[in-house]
């Protein structure tokens, strides 16, 4: 499937079928898992797999999840990460969104959940004896039928205009201006990347020749790197396919502030 078809039509899926996944499908995802460590090469990121998803379910039922409301599915994989730099935790999203577009190709559906509340003790009991620390995992499954007499509408998504800033932080693009330079469908679909809370906190700062990924925050939070790793891997999915092969550059410790909305740059991005 095109990668502009699968952005739109994705969506989190919070029930599953009481289906197991076969098990050659689920040996040739753990393949895939250890394929995926590989290309990230830094040896901080680390998938893993767990196929008895009954046990995992009932240790983070009221723990894991928005609120407590854990996702039961058959099975789950678990992102790992060895230390808590900002790399390894963008990467590690990065590369987790690359698993869930592997897994959807599977006709596998997915969801993440955020297992953060869960302490240490909990974890250990979960996971067994881990060098990193799992705070988020993904659920994975089968999705229950949709009821077509019911129409499940898409999580909400900002305007390509609170997206994009051009030049200066605050500047909306101008009309056909985004068209021009033939990014327009790339920032239409960018938007249906999935995000904690659906907070959507991603914002691109063009210019002439770059584009600058900032995760917009306040006072009261900390900049999502999850969220940025995700958005990474579909802006670089979506610019390969219209032939700009660039990759990120990440940019260290760079925030600015506008009335009283903190930005943290991520990184850029050569057109
Ligand atoms: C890092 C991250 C953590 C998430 N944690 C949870 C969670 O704990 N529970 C949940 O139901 N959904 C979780 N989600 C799913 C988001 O709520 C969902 O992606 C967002 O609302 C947009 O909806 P959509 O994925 O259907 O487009 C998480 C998503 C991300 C990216």
């Amino acid at each position: 499937m095109l990668m502009t078809n699968f952005l739109r039509e994705r969506k989190s899926i919070r029930e599953f079928k009481n289906k197991k996944i076969d098990v050659d499908v689920l040996a040739e995802l753990k393949s895939y898992l250890n394929s995926i460590e590989n290309d990230d090469g830094s040896g901080y990121i680390r998938f893993r797999l767990y196929e008895y998803g009954e046990n995992l379910y009932k240790e983070l039922k009221g723990i894991g999840g928005y609120s407590g409301v854990m996702i039961e599915s058959p099975h789950y994989i678990g992102l790992e990460l060895i230390n808590n730099q900002e790399d390894t935790i963008i990467y590690g999203a990065y590369y987790m969104e690359k698993i869930i577009t592997k897994l959807n190709s599977l006709g596998i559906d997915t969801c993440w959940v955020s297992i953060g509340d869960a302490d240490e003790g909990q974890k250990e009991k979960i996971f067994g004896e881990i060098i990193g620390k799992i705070n988020y995992i993904l659920a994975i499954g089968y999705g229950k039928p949709r009821n077509p007499f019911i129409n499940e509408s898409i999580s909400h998504r900002i305007g390509v205009e609170d997206l994009v800033f051009v030049d200066k932080i605050g500047n909306s693009p101008k009309a056909d201006e985004l068209e021009n330079r033939g990014l327009d469908d790339l920032f239409y679909y960018i938007r249906f990347a999935p995000s904690a809370f659906n907070n959507q906190p991603w914002r691109f700062l063009l210019k002439k020749d770059r584009v600058s990924l900032l995760i917009k925050y306040n006072d009261k939070e900390k900049p999502s790197l999850m969220d940025a790793g995700i958005v990474m891997y579909y802006f670089e999915y979506l610019a390969n396919s219209i032939g700009i092969n660039s990759k990120w550059e990440l940019i260290k410790d760079m925030t600015v502030e506008d009335e009283n909305t903190h930005y943290k740059y991520i990184g850029e991005f050569k057109l």
